[in-house]
C-alpha cells in the first residue's frame, strides 16, 4: 500500500521520481486508485468517469480544445467555462467521447469557441465535482494572443520526450541506451519537472513528436525493466496492450500539472505509430519483435489521433498530420515527416510490411497544403516562420535509414517562403547548426541570415537515455551539440527582429547554451531581399559521420 506522504506526493505527478525509487521492480498496468479522492499516476481510478489526464490545443485566436480521459465513456462531454474562478457561467457541449480496440481509456473532447483572444478562463470539465475527483482544482487557461501582437512571446519546445519515474526513464536507464551519465541523478529534476517549475514562463509547450513512448512496454520487459526478464513465458498480446496502456497513461498523468493549464501543441513522430517494439531482441526467447506485437494504438497512429485535438480545421491541415497555427509575432507550421511525403516519395513509415501507416491526404496535399499556407502568410503580422516536424536531415549522429526523403520534400521549400527556423527531435542529443541550406553553410551566420537555422532538439529524455556522439568530429555547420544533459528549448520572440533559443537542461533548469538569431525581416521594403530566390553557391560536401548499427530513435 502507498503511504500517505505518496499520495500526496502523486497529485503534482511529476514527481513521479520518488514513487519510482520507492516502487522499482513492481510490475506495470494495474495499480487501483486507494478511493480516498487522490489519484495515483497510472492508477485505475474507481470511479471511471473521474476526468484525468487533462490537455490543452489552441484552436484559433478565439477557441481551445479541452481534453481529457476517463475509464468509461461520456455522454455528453461538458467543458464549464468563464473569466472568474467562482463564476463559470458558460458551458459547451460535445459528442467526442471515443475509444480504439485495446484502450482502457476514452478519449473526450470539446471545444470551446467564442473566446476572447489572449484572455485567461477558469474551467472544469464532467465529472469534476464526482467521487474520487475531489482533489481537483478547477483549472485555468489562456487563450493565444492574436497574430500581429507584437509583445515578447515566449514558449517551451522539444522532441521525444517520455514517461518519467519507475516504468520510464529514471535513476537508471535501459542497458541499451546511453552511458551511466544519462541517468538522472538523484538530485537532478527530469525533464517533466523543469517544465513544471518554469510554467509561469513561457505561454505554450510545442513538442516535435515521440510522445510518452508507451510503445516501450515490450522492450522494457524482455529488457528486464520490470523485474520479469527471468520469465520463460512470453506476454501475450493482451499484457502488451494492457502495459501500452498503463505507460500511456502515467504519461499523461505525469504531464497533467502542465497540460491542464498550458497548450500542448505536438505533432506525430515514428514512435506514434512504428510498431518494432523499440527494435528489440528478446534474447532469451530467441525473438526480434516487429510488426506481429503491432498493437492497434500503433497502428496508423491511431492513439495520437485519438488523443489529441491540433487545430487543423482551423488551418485547412488534416487531423493531427500537419496544420498551422499563429500565436502573437509567430506562424508554426507542422509537419509529418513519417508519410505523406508527395511526389510518389514514401515515407519511413508508410509502406512497412505489417505496419502500413497513411498516406493521410491525397498524393502531394501535404506538400501543396504547405506551400499554400506559406505564401499566405502575412509577414507584417506575423514575421517569424517557425515550422515543426520530427526527423531532422542535419545530425552528427549518422540516422541509419534513407533519410533524404523528408529533406527532398521540404527543405526547398523552406527556403523558398523564407522560414526562419525549424524545430526537430528523433535524434536524442540537443544540436543547433548554423542557418544552411542544402548542405552550405550561410555567410551571414546569425546576422540576418537568408537560409533558416536548423536544431535538433530531441533530448527531453525517455528510458534509453540519450543518443552517444561516436566522437568529436561534427557534421558542417553544427554549432553547438550536447549528448550529455537532458533538456528542453525555451524560446523567446523579443520583437519583429531578433528571436533567442535558450537551451534548458532539466536537471537543474540553467540554461546551457544560447543562440540568439537577428532577422531583418524587412518585408516589402526595396532593398529586401527575404523575398528572392537566391540559390547558394554549392559548397564541398559534409564529411560522413561513423554509421551506428543499431540506433533506434
Ligand atoms: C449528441 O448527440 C445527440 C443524439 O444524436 C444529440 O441529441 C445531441 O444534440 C448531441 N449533442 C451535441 C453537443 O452535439
Ligand atoms: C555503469 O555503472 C555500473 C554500476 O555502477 C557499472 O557496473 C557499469 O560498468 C557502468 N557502465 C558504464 C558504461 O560506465
Ligand atoms: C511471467 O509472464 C507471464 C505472462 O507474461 C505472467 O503472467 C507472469 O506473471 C510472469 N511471471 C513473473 C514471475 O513475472
Ligand atoms: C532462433 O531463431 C532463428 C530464426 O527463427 C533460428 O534460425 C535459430 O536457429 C534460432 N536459434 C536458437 C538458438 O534457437
Ligand atoms: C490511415 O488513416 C488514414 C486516415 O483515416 C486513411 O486514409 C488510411 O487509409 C489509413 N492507412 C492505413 C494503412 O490504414
Ligand atoms: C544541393 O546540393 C547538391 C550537391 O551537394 C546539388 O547536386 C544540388 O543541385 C543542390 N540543390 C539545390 C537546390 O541547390
Ligand atoms: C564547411 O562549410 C563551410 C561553409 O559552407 C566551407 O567553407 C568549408 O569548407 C566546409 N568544410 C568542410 C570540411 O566541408
Ligand atoms: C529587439 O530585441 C532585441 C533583444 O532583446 C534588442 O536587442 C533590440 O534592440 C530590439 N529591437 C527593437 C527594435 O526594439
Ligand atoms: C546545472 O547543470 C548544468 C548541466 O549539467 C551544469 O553544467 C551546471 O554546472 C549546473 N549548474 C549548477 C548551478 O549546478
Ligand atoms: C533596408 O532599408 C531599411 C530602411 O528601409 C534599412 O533600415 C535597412 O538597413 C536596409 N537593409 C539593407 C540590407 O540595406
Ligand atoms: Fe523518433
Amino acid at each position: 500500500m502507498l503511504s500517505k506522504l505518496l499520495q500526496l506526493v502523486a497529485i503534482t505527478a511529476a514527481v513521479s521520481q520518488i514513487l519510482a525509487d520507492d516502487m522499482a521492480g513492481t510490475s506495470v498496468g494495474n495499480y487501483k486508485d486507494i478511493g480516498n479522492g487522490v489519484h495515483v499516476p497510472g492508477a485505475i481510478p474507481n470511479n471511471k468517469w473521474e476526468p484525468l489526464q487533462h490537455r490543452l490545443a489552441y484552436a484559433g485566436p478565439t477557441g481551445m480544445s479541452v481534453s481529457w480521459n476517463t475509464f468509461a465513456q461520456i455522454d455528453e462531454p461538458t467543458v464549464w467555462y468563464g473569466l472568474h474562478p467562482q463564476k463559470l457561467d458558460m458551458y459547451v457541449k460535445s459528442n467526442t467521447s471515443i475509444t480504439y480496440p485495446t484502450s482502457r481509456t476514452w478519449n473526450n473532447h470539446v471545444k470551446v469557441t467564442g473566446l476572447k483572444p489572449d484572455t485567461t478562463y477558469y474551467y472544469r470539465v464532467s465529472g469534476t465535482n464526482g467521487a474520487g475527483a475531489a482533489y481537483l482544482p478547477t483549472y485555468k487557461f489562456k487563450t493565444a494572443r492574436p497574430a500581429g501582437d507584437d509583445k515578447p512571446l515566449t514558449i517551451a519546445t522539444f522532441g521525444d520526450l517520455g514517461l518519467m519515474g519507475r516504468d520510464g526513464l529514471s535513476t537508471k536507464t535501459g542497458p541499451i541506451g546511453g552511458d551511466n551519465y544519462t541517468d538522472i541523478g538523484e538530485y537532478d529534476s527530469n525533464t517533466i519537472q523543469s517544465l513544471l517549475q518554469s510554467k509561469d514562463t513561457y505561454d505554450f509547450m510545442y513538442h516535435v513528436g515521440d510522445i510518452g513512448y508507451a510503445d516501450y512496454f515490450l522492450k522494457e520487459s524482455v529488457q528486464g525493466y520490470f523485474g520479469i526478464s527471468d520469465n520463460a513465458t512470453m506476454p501475450t498480446i493482451d499484457e502488451v496492450a494492457n502495459g501500452y496502456e498503463s505507460l500511456s497513461e502515467q504519461f499523461f498523468d505525469q504531464m497533467v500539472p502542465i497540460t491542464a493549464e498550458k497548450p500542448w501543441m505536438v505533432l506525430a513522430g515514428n514512435h506514434e505509430a512504428n510498431c518494432d517494439n523499440g527494435g528489440v531482441k528478446d534474447k532469451q526467447h530467441n525473438k526480434t519483435y516487429t510488426a506481429d506485437y503491432c498493437l492497434p494504438a500503433q497502428q496508423n497512429f491511431t492513439w495520437y489521433n485519438h488523443h489529441f485535438a491540433m487545430p487543423s480545421a482551423e488551418s485547412g491541415g488534416v487531423s493531427n498530420m500537419w496544420y498551422s497555427y499563429e500565436v502573437g509575432p509567430v506562424h508554426f507550421v507542422s509537419l509529418l515527416t513519417e508519410t505523406d511525403l508527395g511526389a510518389g516519395n514514401p515515407g519511413p513509415i508508410e509502406n512497412v510490411k505489417g505496419n502500413m501507416n497513411g498516406p493521410f491526404g491525397k498524393p502531394n496535399q501535404q506538400i501543396d497544403w504547405l506551400k499554400a499556407d506559406l505564401a499566405s502568410v502575412d509577414r507584417k503580422k506575423t514575421p517569424w516562420l517557425v515550422v515543426g516536424l520530427h526527423r531532422p536531415w542535419y545530425t552528427s549522429i549518422q540516422i541509419p535509414e534513407i533519410y533524404t526523403a523528408w529533406q527532398k520534400a521540404f527543405e526547398q521549400i523552406f527556403y523558398d517562403y523564407n522560414v526562419d527556423l525549424y524545430l526537430t527531435g528523433h535524434v536524442h542529443t540537443f544540436e543547433s547548426f548554423k542557418p544552411m541550406f542544402n548542405g552550405t553553410i550561410d555567410a551571414a551566420g546569425f546576422n540576418n541570415p537568408r537560409m533558416p537555422w536548423p536544431i535538433v532538439q530531441g533530448a527531453a529524455g525517455h528510458y534509453d537515455g540519450l543518443d552517444q556522439y561516436d566522437g568529436p568530429e561534427r557534421l558542417n555547420g553544427s554549432d553547438y551539440s550536447n549528448d550529455q544533459v537532458y533538456g528542453w528549448g525555451k524560446m523567446t520572440f523579443h520583437n519583429k527582429t531578433h528571436v533567442t533559443y535558450d537551451y534548458v537542461a532539466s536537471r537543474n533548469s540553467s540554461v546551457v547554451f544560447s543562440q540568439t538569431l537577428y532577422k531583418e525581416h524587412n518585408f516589402g521594403a526595396a532593398n529586401c531581399t527575404d523575398g528572392q530566390k537566391i540559390l547558394p553557391k554549392m559548397q564541398k560536401k559534409p564529411p560522413k559521420v561513423n554509421a551506428r548499427a543499431s540506433i533506434d530513435f
